[in-house]
């Protein structure tokens, strides 16, 4: 494999100098495209994108070709662990995911099979190493996959949920039932990474979407748990002193997190997804000392103002965050399918000149 030309996201995600700040945005590839809405237009649909190794990897580089990104991230979805598991997903255009087989009982858990990656999942395989081939060391590649809670929530509701009434009532009513699922989810995400690793990913992102919809008590309990089995069970490689080479890190992002971010910093993972209600400086005092990074936090909504207005808000987050190592910019959430392109540019320069003072 070629040298990766670009490891400023690596370096930043270990903690270590770079020059400026490395940004990627949630969803670089996607709607807010142009030639992403053409390519899925031939295609007929999402998933058909996703399962074509060829395309999926034409759509990771669409955004990398565009801009001054400093990593790709592989197309796919959090999804397809539930498909392989038999639960039939499909997209209904303006609905969002649904799934033919949602979980209503425990005798369906019992029955789940934990996918093998290289079997049911191998199209999300060939699509990592065709692309890893294909960027030839330009920037990173990121693989990744949904939290078992918020696979969960999927898997039970059917769909989307704005309330999450079925997932909560097993949760309330059945917690072994549910237990039952999330380890089982446990093992296949673990299982799931460490063939993405294998296949050419060279940090990976565990997306808990849901886990901001918990308690307190039970975001511990049914979210957080699992995730930190997942990251003990992770062949990331021995983490570097100096250099790069050879090691994963691994990102947890829980949306609406903020507030239980002193426990999410003893989970092992080498970096933390913040989303915008949270103040970069008040996060950096929570991981103080210990060698984690953060990344986010702009509002992606921000992205609709003009460019005077987003350059201000990145010199806000930059600031917020200040001086030092472990800062990779991104988005709080994923990118709108309405941004207009030419936003994106001004963002992503943007955060490349500004950042410069913070490094020197
Ligand atoms: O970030 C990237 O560019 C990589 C690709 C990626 C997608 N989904 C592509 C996608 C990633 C990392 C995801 C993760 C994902 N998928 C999450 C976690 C991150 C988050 O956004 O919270 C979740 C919850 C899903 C589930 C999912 N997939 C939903 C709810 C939807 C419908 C959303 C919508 O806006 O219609 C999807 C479909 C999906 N996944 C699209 C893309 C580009 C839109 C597909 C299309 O219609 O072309």
């Amino acid at each position: 494999m070629p040298a990766l030309k670009n490891d400023r996201y690596l370096r930043a995600l270990l903690c270590q100098p770079v020059d400026y700040t490395p940004i990627w945005m949630m969803r670089q590839a996607g709607r807010y495209l142009p030639e992403y809405r053409e390519l899925r237009a031939k295609a007929g649909s999402f998933m058909n994108l996703c399962q074509n190794p060829e395309l999926a990897c034409e759509v990771t580089l669409q955004p990398i070709e565009r801009f001054d990104l400093d990593a790709a991230i592989i197309f796919s979805d959090i999804l397809t662990i539930p498909d392989a598991m038999g639960l039939g997903l499909h997209f209904e255009t303006g609905e969002g995911p649904k799934f033919e087989r949602p979980i209503t009982q425990l005798d369906q858990i019992k029955n789940l099979p934990v996918p093998d990656p290289e079997q049911e999942l191998r199209y999300v395989m060939d699509a990592l190493r065709t692309t890893r081939k294909a960027l030839n060391g330009k920037v990173p590649l990121i693989g990744f996959s949904g939290s078992p809670w918020t696979l969960a929530t999927y898997m039970i509701e059917g769909g989307s949920s704005k309330s999450f009434t079925k997932i909560k009532q097993m949760m309330y009513a059945e917690p072994e039932a549910l237990h039952l699922l999330l380890s089982k989810l446990a093992q296949s995400v673990a299982l799931y990474l460490n063939a993405q690793i294998k296949a050419g990913a060279q940090s990976v992102m565990i997306f808990d979407t849901w886990g901001g919809m918990l308690s307190h008590q039970s975001y511990q309990d049914f979210s957080l748990r699992y995730m930190q089995e997942i990251i003990a069970n992770l062949d990331r490689g021995i983490r570097p002193e100096s250099g790069t080479q050879g090691y994963v890190p691994v990102t947890v992002f829980t949306k609406g997190g903020g507030i239980w971010l002193d426990k999410i910093t003893g989970i092992g993972s080498d970096a933390i997804g913040i989303d915008w209600t949270m103040n970069l400086s008040d996060a950096r005092t929570i991981t103080n000392g210990k060698p984690i990074a953060l990344q986010g936090n702009l509002d992606p909504s921000v992205l609709y103002a003009p460019k005077n207005i987003i350059d201000q808000q990145v010199e806000q987050v930059l600031t917020e965050y200040g001086a030092g190592n472990g800062h990779v910019f991104n988005l709080g959430h994923g990118i709108h399918q309405d941004i207009p392109v030419e936003h994106v540019e001004q963002l992503i320069a943007s955060v490349h000149s500004r950042s410069k003072r913070f490094h020197q």
